[in-house]
């Protein structure tokens, strides 16, 4: 990274240190690095691998972390300690990229109950520390822990003393998440004015969500000068998290016309990497959440429905597709209209309209009344005038499933038997690399389809060991996509009947579907 290049905002990931470091994020060595490899592909500019000397663990993650990525910076924390920064030098010595970074404090907070140390012992260690980490890299980076509670002539002698002593990167994080953007944002203009040559160095922001304002102060920061951004995937972090990455990378993408600043990161791996993350520590995001929640760019009313329908920036600032969805989804629930109802019958092959259209919107009223979210399988049901479980033509009679690990003969294998609709009665077993895998062979085999599995997620609908889980699939055949979603206690039972649900669908889409004109 060089300093002072005009349009560009820095991407400084801390995901695996401020992010790793809060309750039920945590990842072990293996977990880190795959997490790492996604990051680099992402585009991040840095990556916080760790804080060396917290752990023998974060030592080790840092130094694999360090030792594999030749095109992403990697940094390591450190206190203004000589054992940390010896420690922190040492995981990264095989980086080709590596940067320390190092903090103190400077509220009055912090040097009173907590450091112990005066205004001069601070500046003392803070020149110290930042040229005795210059002894062992050249990108050293300085942090003013609780910077937005310090008095601001204070911070602004601690950068001066910083800078002078070597440092390249200046980070003034909002550590509590207190700070305003209006406020945040002048602290920034402030610093500029007041440190001498903080041109020759990169300003940094660092912001956490206390009051939900992590990336409203991030992007305040930026309007100001700030053109390194320290956030995390998700947002993960201490208390309510860190400024969430995914937001301020589409902020500055979609907002572009305002801001006129651009980031390396490649949009369209956001949701992949998010899930990514969700995947190996178990941590769900809210379905809402913007940018990677299943919910941001479902539209439901039917106003917005409509809308979407007729022109997709009606209620659309981003498409879907940018961010590493396949599109938007018009999720059928009891705000939808008749337009969207029609365009997603249509889609699924059912071409209605007049009265017919009429009859079925009423039923899917009722229907969505009833039920939270309406499913396509539950559409073509309400189309043909039946349940959704009789639609078929395949209808799974038995399943047994046999599981284990270690011993030799255990290996993962399953039975189906099938009726079809014309009389046949199919058994089929397969091995698989797991249960799942081995229902979905089996499936294959009985009903003679092709596909491919494109994603797979289970997740519990309830607490507890008897939870209802539900499975929902995706899956390619004949170059379309087709969706599944299946629920039940047991999940290898939802998942054979996620799977036949879209192979039916699939069937029934070579014959056309007689439309039922019952009430
Ligand atoms: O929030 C904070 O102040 C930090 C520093 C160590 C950068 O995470
Ligand atoms: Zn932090």
């Amino acid at each position: 990274m060089s300093v002072g290049e005009g349009d560009r905002v820095f991407i400084f990931d801390t995901t695996l240190r401020d992010g790793e470091q809060s309750p039920g994020c945590s990842m072990d060595r293996r977990q880190k690095l795959a997490l790492a490899r996604a990051l680099a592909e992402l585009g991040v500019d840095v990556l916080e691998a760790g804080f060396p000397a917290a752990s023998e663990d974060d030592f080790a993650a840092v130094a694999a972390i360090a030792s594999e990525l030749s095109n992403t910076g990697v940094a390591a924390l450190a206190r203004c300690q000589r054992q940390d920064i010896e420690r922190a030098a040492k995981a990264l010595e095989r980086a080709k990229r590596p940067r320390l970074h190092v903090f103190i404090a400077t509220s009055p907070l912090h040097l009173e109950h907590k450091l112990k140390m005066s205004q001069e012992q601070v500046l003392a260690a803070i020149d110290a520390h930042v040229r005795f980490a210059r002894r062992f890299v050249d990108e050293v980076e300085f942090s003013a822990e609780d910077a937005s509670r310090s008095e601001p002539e204070f911070l602004a002698e601690a950068f001066r003393v910083a800078l002078a002593a070597g440092a390249r990167i200046l980070n003034v994080p909002d550590t509590v998440g207190y700070a305003l953007p209006a406020e945040y944002g002048a602290l920034f203009r402030f610093l500029r004015e007041r440190v001498p040559g903080i041109e020759q160095a990169i300003l940094s922001c660092h912001c956490h969500d206390d009051l939900g304002l992590a990336v409203a102060n991030s992007l305040a920061a930026i309007e100001n000068g700030a053109r390194q951004v320290e956030c995390t995937l998700n947002g993960i972090g201490e208390r309510a998290g860190n400024a969430a990455l995914e937001e301020i990378v589409m902020a500055l993408k979609v907002r572009r016309d305002r801001l006129r600043l651009q980031t390396g990161i490649d949009s369209t791996r956001l949701v992949p990497t998010s899930r990514l993350l969700i995947a190996l520590t178990g941590n769900p995001v809210a379905r809402h959440k913007a940018i990677v929640g299943e919910n941001a760019f479902a539209h439901e009313s039917g106003i917005h429905q409509h809308g979407i329908l007729s022109h997709r920036e009606t209620y659309e600032i981003m498409r879907p597709e940018e961010v590493g969805f396949e599109r938007s989804e018009l999720v059928l629930g009891k705000h939808s209209g008749r337009a969207a109802l029609a365009a997603r019958l249509q889609e699924l092959g059912i071409a209605v309209d007049g009265a017919e259209l009429d009859r079925i919107f009423a039923r899917f009223k009722q229907l969505a009344d009833r039920k939270k979210e309406i499913f396509d399988a539950d559409l073509e049901a309400l189309a043909l005038g039946c349940e959704r479980d009789q639609i078929g033509p395949w209808q799974l009679v038995s399943l047994s499933v046999q599981a284990g690990v270690g011993a030799a003969g255990s290996v993962p294998a399953a039975a189906v038997e099938l009726h079809h609709r014309d009389g046949r009665r199919v058994r089929e077993a397969a091995s698989g690399d797991g249960p799942v895998d081995a229902i979905f062979a089996a499936l294959k085999r009985a009903t003679g389809t092709d596909f491919q599995l494109v994603d797979f997620q289970i997740r519990a609908l309830t607490r507890g060991t008897d939870a209802q889980g539900e499975v929902r699939l995706l899956i390619e055949c004949e170059g379309r996509r087709f969706a599944g979603r299946a629920v039940s206690t047991d999940i290898l039972e939802a998942s054979a009947d996620g799977l036949l649900e879209v192979i039916n669908r699939i069937e029934r889409q070579k014959w056309p579907l007689p439309v039922s004109s019952a009430a």
